[in-house]
Parts: C-alpha cells; sequence; structure tokens
C-alpha cells in the first residue's frame, strides 16, 4: 500500500479498519508472547502459555482484602494476558454436574423426539446437539440444580473480574459426538459474529469495545482428554485489535492452524476465555466420548445479550428454590445464584411509570430477590411484586 503524510487520510486509517491492512507480522508478535506465572501470583502453572489455577486457592484468596487484587489479577489475564484461564476443580462436588447433565440429556432426547432444537451456526447436523438457553430450560427444570450450580464462586468472580457487577448469564449446552468435526478459528460475539463488510463499518474503537462486552466460558461436564477434542486456542490473539477482520484472511487461520494449543479438561474445570481470542472447538477423535460442555457467554450489563432469557420466569421458579436451600448455600452462592438469574441491571425501563426514587436508577429485579429473600417474603407475594415491576419496565 501507498504511504500517506496526509493528515486526514492518516485519521481515516486509524479509525477505519479494514480486512487488506491486517498484517501478519504485527500479529505474530503479539501472538508469540509467552505468559510469566511470575506475573499471577495466585495461579498455580502456565501450561502452554494458558494459566492454570487452582480454584480452592484462587477462592480462598478471594475474600476480605484480597478479593480486589484476584480480580484485578484475573482481569488482566484476560486482557492483556494470554487471554485463556482454566480453573481446575471449580466444582469439588462433581455430583452437582452430573445432576445438570441428566437434565440436559433428557431435554437433548426431548428435542430428538419433537424434532425440535433447530441447527447450529458452526456444525453440520448429527455431529453435535445443541441446547440453546440451556440457562432458562435448567432454572425451569430443575431449580435447586440451578443454585447450586450457578452459586459456583468461580463463574462469579471470572464474570466479575472482567465485566464488574450486574452482568447478565446466558449458556448453552453443546455436545459434540465422536466423529465432530472441528470449528474454523473465530472470535466470538458481538463482532465475531459478522461479516468483513459489517465490521469495517464500525470504527477502531468499537473493535476494542466488543471484547469487554462479553466473556465466554466452558464447564466441563466429562472429562475431555485431546482425543475428545477440547478447545483450541491461541493465547494473547485477543490483543491483535484488526483481528476480527483478519480471522477472514487465510494466512491468519493457517497461523491459527499451525500454532493453536489445546489442553486437556476434567469433569468440574471450567475455562474462561476473551470472546476476541482466537479459537475453534476441536476435532473430537475418540471412540465413545460424548464431549459436552455448557457454554457460559457472560454480557455485560451494557450489552445486548445474544439470547432472549425470561428471567421474570426464571426468578418466581428460583425463589422457593433458594429459600429451601438456605442451610445448604452459603449468602455468598445464593448471590452468586440470584446474579446468574435476575436481571441485574435497571435499565431499559419506562421512567414515567419506574421513577428512580430515592437515586438515580430503579430497582432491578436482582434487588428486588435479594429483598424478597432477606425479608422472607412468601412465594406469591414475591412472585406477584416481580410481574408487577416487570410491567412496569413496559412501555
Ligand atoms: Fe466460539
Amino acid at each position: 500500500m501507498m504511504k500517506t503524510d496526509n493528515p486526514q487520510k492518516l485519521r481515516a486509517d486509524r479509525v477505519w479498519l479494514s480486512e487488506e491492512t491486517c498484517d501478519l507480522d504485527d500479529f505474530r508478535r503479539v501472538a508469540q508472547k509467552t505468559t510469566a506465572l511470575v506475573d499471577y501470583p495466585n495461579a498455580s502453572a502456565v501450561e502452554k502459555n494458558v494459566l492454570i489455577y487452582d480454584s480452592r486457592k484462587v477462592t480462598a484468596a478471594a475474600t476480605g482484602e484480597g478479593k480486589r487484587l484476584v480480580l484485578a489479577e484475573i482481569c488482566e489475564a484476560f486482557g492483556e494476558g494470554p487471554g485463556v484461564v482454566v480453573f481446575k476443580q471449580a466444582y469439588e462436588d462433581t455430583g452437582i454436574i452430573d445432576r445438570a447433565s441428566a437434565i440436559f440429556e433428557a431435554i437433548i432426547e426431548e428435542q430428538h423426539r419433537t424434532w425440535t432444537g433447530g441447527g447450529d451456526h458452526f456444525a453440520k447436523p448429527g455431529a453435535n446437539d445443541r441446547i440453546w438457553n440451556s440457562l432458562e430450560k435448567h432454572c425451569l427444570a430443575d431449580p435447586e440444580n440451578f443454585a447450586e450450580y450457578y452459586g459456583n464462586a468461580i463463574i462469579a468472580l471470572a464474570s466479575e473480574a472482567w465485566l464488574g457487577p450486574s452482568y447478565q448469564m446466558t449458556a448453552q449446552v453443546n455436545r459434540v459426538n465422536p466423529g465432530g468435526a472441528a470449528q474454523s478459528a473465530h472470535r466470538d460475539y458481538h463482532l465475531g459474529f459478522q461479516s468483513s463488510a459489517v465490521i469495517e463499518q464500525f470504527p477502531a474503537h468499537v473493535h476494542r469495545l466488543s471484547p469487554v462486552l462479553t466473556l465466554q466460558g466452558a464447564v466441563a461436564h466429562c472429562d475431555m482428554p485431546l482425543e475428545s477434542g477440547p478447545t483450541l486456542f491461541l493465547p494473547h490473539s485477543q490483543t491483535y485489535v484488526p483481528g476480527y477482520l483478519a480471522l477472514k484472511r487465510q494466512e491468519f487461520r493457517d497461523y491459527f492452524e499451525a500454532n493453536h494449543i489445546q489442553l486437556p479438561l476434567e469433569k468440574g474445570d471450567i475455562v474462561f476465555f476473551n470472546p476476541a481470542l482466537f479459537h475453534a472447538a476441536g476435532t473430537n477423535r475418540s471412540a465413545d466420548i460424548k464431549r459436552v460442555a455448557n457454554l457460559l457467554q457472560v454480557s455485560s450489563a451494557f450489552g445486548r445479550a445474544m439470547e432472549t432469557v425470561n428471567r421474570e420466569k426464571m426468578s418466581a421458579r428460583l425463589f422457593p428454590a433458594l429459600k429451601a436451600l438456605r442451610d445448604r448455600l452459603s449468602p455468598e452462592e445464593i448471590a452468586n445464584a440470584v446474579a446468574a438469574c435476575a436481571e441485574g441491571y435497571s435499565f431499559p425501563t419506562n421512567l414515567d411509570r419506574d421513577p428512580p426514587l430515592g437515586g438515580l436508577a430503579p430497582k432491578t429485579q436482582a434487588q428486588l430477590m435479594r429483598e424478597a429473600l432477606g425479608e422472607g417474603w412468601s412465594d406469591e407475594t414475591f412472585t406477584a411484586v416481580l410481574a408487577e415491576q416487570a410491567q412496569k419496565k413496559l412501555s
């Protein structure tokens, strides 16, 4: 390309990124960085450039004054660090995972029986089974298991570290059957789901914004040895700003093919990663492992989630379960379950009917649920007030 010293042209090149100006040498410089364990004092190891955390250790460190330190460390691990973190044994009690797997299996069987379930944006029919919006389906099917599952400290810690409070949880199950082929390298929602023609219409700061609007996670529902095809990652690739466009070019895809890494997971591990990290599900070469992961997509309070979730319906279903579990779950676990279920942000709303009394922001669904749990409301009262609040937010 022609070099220019025309200031208007230089500005336009800064603001408008293009597929054509992506440079493999620039990319190589960021993707070849090494993750140094010394920079992450709460981590246990670096394996293939990925940070490994012992969940019990990091949860213990994230109490009291230590919490801000741990959140900051994890935040930078997703940001300028490798962009991908494995939390080993995030579920010490894998019985919680097994119960959830049984619920998912029943939902998949029902989808097969009724020919519902629809298509998949990344795979051929039959190679895998998807449960879209597994979050809501899980909660409605078994709210007690949902509470234990999403009461998990690591899910809350990673989500808060990257997105701050009031995040919006969504989830989808992916079961890749033996023979299921690898996905092609991609970035995730938002810009990762658009064509170059669309992506090029967004100014550069939106390319930087997209990765902070969501966090990707995967809960391993079974042991995933390499032959079963756990996710392929390219650590540090999230820091290449024009990466949404670069991935449309063959040389960058070839670089991914040659340099990606893959780590085996055990049931109960959770991997979280920056949505701008280059990644792809692997090929399932095993004879008999149905590789099951619950894919978490956590959205910022300020973003639009990909899926519609009926949080009012979920909250009404979860409320009695949380009351029943009060002796078994800690207050933090209950708060985590509420955060994964109820809407945590005040807006959008109808300010005529839902004025911000006593503050700048009207009460959220999550605040209402916490209040009702604290004051021991009856299920009927909670459901009625919940419906009234939802009604007020409509125009
Ligand atoms: Fe993905």
